[in-house]
This record gives structure tokens, sequence and C-alpha cells, in this order.
């Protein structure tokens, strides 16, 4: 697969299809995501693969601690701007938001469908397997810039299997669950999951086409001469 297939290919897949997706094959994927560059290569990421029956704890464990304290009331390491949040920032969220809720035909007021979706994160919208990034907090925040690179890598790497991705910074809101059921030291900040799998064509969520600008509204070229 060309490079340039891979960029446009990549979506953030909101809908899977129950079939499975072997070690190997994810193995492979983490295997090229590991030449990403970091910096002075320090390499900070840490990722915790998940399938079977852990997943499904996992999902059972988070959901049961999401009922005592609802996604999006916890303190934030890293809060989203609520105040003071600038446009344009605020509007392409909004946009997309908005975009996928028109995909699934979910009336913009109705809260509780809103909410149902936001819950499908826990599922990791079907997918068999659940990726989880960490970083040692001592690196924070100065190296989640090369998590980012790093997780970019597994997106476009998971085309080259036929595979699909989503991130998902949702799972910071249940990083007590994480730490526990995963085994993970309460050193490390789980920055984000990621859902990954085998796309499910039909799955109305995954028609959502969501916008990018034209490279002239944020790049300026200077001083080339040809
Ligand atoms: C770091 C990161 C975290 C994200 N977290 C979530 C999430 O928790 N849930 C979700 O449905 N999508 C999440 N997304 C997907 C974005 O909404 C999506 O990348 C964006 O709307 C652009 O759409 P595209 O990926 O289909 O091109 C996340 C994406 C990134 C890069």
């Amino acid at each position: 697969m060309q490079l340039s297939d891979a960029i446009h290919s990549r979506i953030s897949a909101r809908g899977f299809l129950d079939k499975p997706v072997a070690k190997a094959t994810v193995r492979q994927i983490i295997e090229l995501a590991r030449h990403a560059p970091s910096g002075s290569n320090m390499q900070p990421w840490h990722v915790h693969a998940v399938s079977g029956k852990l997943l499904e704890r996992v999902i059972e464990e988070s959901i049961a601690f999401a009922e005592k304290k609802p996604i999006g009331s916890h303190e934030k390491e890293f809060q989203t701007p609520t105040e003071n949040f600038v446009q344009p920032y605020k509007g392409r969220r909004y946009a997309v938001g908005m975009g996928l809720y028109d995909a699934l035909g979910i009336d913009r007021k109705d809260k509780v469908r809103r909410n149902e979706q936001l819950m499908q994160n826990f599922y990791f919208f079907g997918a068999p397997v659940g990726l989880f990034f960490s970083v040692h907090r001592s690196l924070m925040p100065g190296q989640l810039g090369d998590m980012g690179i790093f997780m970019g890598n597994v997106m476009l790497a998971a085309r080259e299997y036929d595979l699909h991705t989503c991130a998902q910074g949702f799972w910071q809101d249940v990083q007590p669950v994480l730490h526990d059921v995963l085994d993970i030291s309460e050193d490390y900040f789980i920055f984000n999951g990621m859902a990954l799998g085998h796309i499910d064509p039909e799955h109305a969520a995954n028609s959502l086409v969501s916008g990018r600008e034209h490279i002239d509204e944020f790049c300026q070229f200077a001083g080339f001469e040809q």
C-alpha cells in the first residue's frame, strides 16, 4: 500500500465487524509503529494491546466506574477548553460532532441518544482489540507530541493490514480502572485508547466525512526560489 493510500483511506471508524484480529497482526502493526521518531529518541510510548476476556473485563469495570463517576466529571490533567474556547477550533469540534449525529440520524437535541453514542466508546465501537497508550508522568507534557506521532504511525500501519482504528481520548477519564485491570503503574498517564479492527462498511457512523481546511488556510510558504 502506498503511504498516500494509507493516509487517504484512514478514518476514525466507529463501527467494527465482529471479526477477530490475530495477536501476530497487532504485533506487526506495533512493530512498524515503533520506528516513529521521538525527542532525543526517548521513545516514551508504552502500549497495552488487549483483546478477548480481558477486554471484556476492561469494558465491564469501566462502565461500572463511570456509573459512579460519569465521564466528563473528572478533573482532567489535560483539559479540553470549555471556557475561552476560541475559533476556529470550537467551530470545527462542533461541526464534526454534529456531523456524526447527522450520520447516525440522532437529533441534535436528543441528549439520551447522544450519550448512548458517547458510551459506544466503552465498547471500542465493537472492535475486537483495544490499544492503550501510556507515558511516564515525568515526561509530560513534553513528550506527548512523540506519543501523537507514534499513535499516528499505528493508525497508518493498521491500513496496511486492511484494518481501521479510532483514537479515543475518552479513556483518559477511566484511568483508575485501567491502572488496576491492566496492572499499569500510577506513574504512567494513560494518554489515549484506540479501537482496532475490521471496519463495518455498512455502519452509519462510518459514513461521516470529516472536513479539512485548505492548505492555504494554515500553511505559509516563505523564501522558496522555485
Ligand atoms: C488524540 C485523539 C483522540 C480522539 N478521541 C476520540 C474519542 O474519544 N472518541 C471518538 O469517537 N473519536 C475520537 N477521536 C477521533 C476524532 O474525532 C477524529 O480523528 C476527527 O474527527 C477527524 O476525523 P477522522 O479521524 O475520521 O479523519 C480522537 C482523535 C484523536 C487524534
